[in-house]
């Protein structure tokens, strides 16, 4: 019976009329490659340029008689952008798009845990992939290498290798919804200043060991489907057509095998961009930032120019193959994939996890007799003072400006938290910067105030007199030169007289907190006045929650600096060392040697005698205690090919739990090479109940010996004496373990 009804079966299907095969390019049980091969073969030279560079601000096109969808690409690293007109940078008016806006990267990165990093790919992949975008513009992973970088705030932080920990979960969270995350600016962009026009001069050792390894990081381990190119250049080349860091580095030496998009306004150049690793071209004739005029889009440097040097014979369509290709795999990955997720947006996860995100990720610098949590057992009178108590900071910072649903002020999430608990009360201390637009989204607030510094200082001081404890909320606020996209600070002090208020209420209230709000290290001249300091970030849509929740102490701070907060900015290596922001020569180019190499950030510090930093990288206090045991290794001796297991038990002696991130830095005691005092190399967040005690191990191999050779343009591990060492921050070591590398 079995055989006969295959039988039929069999007739009743070679019977059936030759159906049209499925085209193998819709065939999604075919592979991904065997895809793009058929794709490829039926697309018109005309369908492969033109999906070469963007059809509106936004998009680029598909192949609409094939069902090869449009490719559409949002900001930015911390939200979805909303919708702005087909060829302009301002609204196109929706009112279905206003988004959760999460922590900024800097407080991702200050979170030093690659599950909040996980959780934030995933819940801003969800919204990207609810509002049908194909590739979401971010994140970013630029070096912190000044604190004067208007971008710092996208960005996460100093050190190549938290960065490179942190990037890999968001872009696989991003990724898991079949959105493309598009690691950027690759690379070198590492200020804002003249941020098109600067050539950068950076030596192999620095570029290998410092700038790229979160790029590097982010495709091999995290399969980034697409990379944005930076608008600077780099050995005089731009970053958008770079035949080094795109041919030679990104598709050669790392294999990379998605698209390299443009930065809006990035492409210059029509030879360069055919031939020098650039895949779509987005934004051309705008800097990136000003109202685009009505682009030609035909006039686009790898449109008609393009095609009329393949059709003139001037060039050949080898290098148009593999741009389209790539450009097809990443259609097959996220707009062709019909098993990808459906994505949500606004739902109580994704502000949950932005609240989260930002209660991991606030760090508490210094909490001198123990001020913090602030205790509601007598009812308290607290005044909440300073600008960034009440102004939304959602808006602004530029191309990851957003429009949320809704952003917890500080002030409200402490009125909230602190209802019936407390009375609080406001004063605002100082006006800084009462507008709230940006690119058509307005916040809506009235800020307006027009009394004299002198008058809101009288107030402030006045209120702050009468009360339990005085929260000072003040720092940057993503206006011009206050932690902007396009232009950098002009120096690391704290802007609109905020230095005098804090000085004031700090004689005028012993129980004084002091919370920056920032993605930069700002300068504290009063850090011997003030009992309390809190670094709290842009913490978007859930900014008064997640404060509130440490404050409190619903919630135990346990962020940790992802950069080094100098006392002064001549203590910064590209500051001390220059260049910065490098010198225009004839041609108007800036000329921007990184003159400190490989030595930034605490790399720097460490090699300073005198120089303390105001605060280290990796410092954060927490409202418990914390005890290092002696480190210890399995061996002593690594042999080339072997690992070292370093252990070290961790102890909370406080009175409620509390999470530390655990410390791994190598020393090379000896080489051939200059070499930082210590280099991070491994951490771990770990949480502990009171009392208890856990045993961290870290196990590392040859490569986090490693040094960049580039005299050999390889990566080396010399036999010889080095030591692991055990911290609670760059500054605070705890326990060294010697050993031999064979
Ligand atoms: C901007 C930024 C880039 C952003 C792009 C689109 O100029 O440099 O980060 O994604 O243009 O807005």
């Amino acid at each position: 019976m079995f055989k006969v009804k295959i039988l039929i079966a069999g007739l009743m299907v070679s019977a059936l009329p030759l159906q049209a095969q499925t085209p193998v390019y819709l065939d999604d049980n075919q592979p991904i490659e065997s895809r793009v091969e058929d794709a490829l073969s039926r697309m018109t030279l005309q369908e492969k340029v033109a999906m070469t560079h963007a059809q509106s601000k936004f998009c680029s096109p598909g192949v609409a008689r094939l069902g090869i969808p449009e490719f559409w690409m949002t900001d930015g690293p911390h939200g979805i952008r909303p919708e702005v007109l087909w060829d302009e940078w301002d609204q196109a008016g929706w009112t279905n798009d206003s988004c959760v806006a999460y922590p900024a990267l800097t407080c991702l990165a200050a979170t030093w845990s690659p599950e909040m990093s996980h959780l934030y790919g995933k819940s801003i992949g969800e919204e990207a992939r609810y509002r049908n975008k194909t590739v979401i513009l971010g994140p970013g992973v630029n070096i912190y290498r000044t604190p004067l970088n208007g971008r710092n705030f996208e960005y996460m932080g100093e050190d190549p290798y938290l960065a490179s920990r942190m990037v890999v979960p968001y872009v696989q969270g991003v990724q898991e919804n079949g959105v493309a995350a598009c690691v950027k600016h690759y690379a070198l962009n590492n200020h804002e200043a003249n941020r098109h026009t600067t050539n950068v001069i950076v030596d192999d050792r620095a570029l290998y060991e410092i700038y790229l390894p979160a790029f590097k990081a982010a495709v091999q381990e995290g399969n980034t489907w697409t990379i944005m190119g930076s608008y600077n250049l780099y050995k005089d080349q731009h970053g958008c057509h770079n035949e080094y860091l795109l041919n030679d580095i990104l598709k050669g030496e790392w294999g990379f095998d998605g698209v390299v998009v443009s930065d809006w306004g990035g492409t210059h150049d029509t030879d360069q961009a055919i031939t020098n690793g650039l895949d779509m071209e987005f934004g051309s004739w705008t800097n990136g930032l000003s109202n685009g005029t009505s682009n030609a889009y035909d006039n686009y440097y790898l449109a008609q120019p393009y095609l009329q040097r393949i059709q003139s014979g001037q060039v050949g369509t080898t290098e148009l193959d593999d741009k389209v290709r790539r450009i097809l795999r990443l259609a097959f990955r996220t707009n062709m994939d019909r098993n990808r997720p459906y994505g949500s947006m606004l739902s109580p996860e994704h502000y949950a996890a932005a609240r989260q995100i930002g209660e991991e990720g606030i760090v508490l610098l210094q909490n001198n007799n123990q001020v913090l949590p602030i205790q509601t057992g007598n009812k308290p009178r607290i005044a909440v003072i300073g600008e960034n108590a009440i102004k939304m900071m959602t808006v602004g910072g530029g191309s990851s400006s957003l429009k949320v649903e809704r952003e917890v002020s500080p002030l409200d999430g402490i009125r909230q938290r602190a209802a019936g608990q407390a009375e609080v009360l406001y004063a605002r201390g100082y006006v800084g910067d009462a507008s709230g637009e940006y690119n058509g989204v307005v916040t809506g607030q009235d800020l307006s105030d027009a009394r004299s510094a002198d008058e809101l200082l009288a107030e402030a001081v006045q209120l702050a007199g009468g009360v339990d404890y005085v929260i000072f909320v003040g720092g940057l606020n993503k206006s011009s030169h206050q932690d902007c996209e396009d232009s950098d600070r002009a120096g690391l002090e704290l802007p609109y007289n905020q230095d005098a208020v804090i000085s004031a209420l700090a004689k005028a209230n012993k129980n004084l907190v002091v919370v920056n709000v920032s993605g930069n290290a700002v300068a504290m001249p009063w850090v011997k006045e003030v009992p309390a300091i809190v670094q709290a970030w842009f913490l978007g849509s859930e900014a008064g929650n997640s404060l509130a929740s440490v404050l409190f102490g619903d919630v135990n701070p346990s962020g940790k600096l992802p950069f080094t907060f100098p006392a002064r900015l001549e203590d910064v290596a590209a500051h001390q060392l220059g260049e910065y922001p490098g010198t225009p020569d004839e041609n108007g180019i800036y000329q921007q040697r990184y003159n400190e190499g490989i030595f930034v950030g605490y790399r720097w510090t460490d090699k300073q005698k005198k120089v303390k930093p105001l605060f280290p990288f990796g410092h954060g206090l927490s409202y418990t205690t914390f005890a290092y045991g002696k480190p210890k290794a399995d061996s002593k001796t690594m042999t080339a090919d072997g690992k070292l297991a370093i252990t070290v038990p961790i102890k909370n002696t406080g009175s409620r739990e509390g999470q530390e991130v655990v410390q791994l830095y190598i020393s090379d005691k000896k080489s051939s090479l200059p070499r930082p005092v210590k280099e991070l190399k491994a951490f771990e967040k770990i949480s502990l109940q009171p009392g208890e005690e856990k045993d961290v191990t870290f196990i590392i191999d040859k490569e986090a010996l490693c040094y960049f050779d580039d005299a050999r343009h390889e990566w080396v591990a010399e036999p010889g004496q080095f030591e692991a060492l055990v911290a609670a921050s760059a500054g605070d070591v705890r326990g060294v373990v010697p050993f031999v590398l064979d």
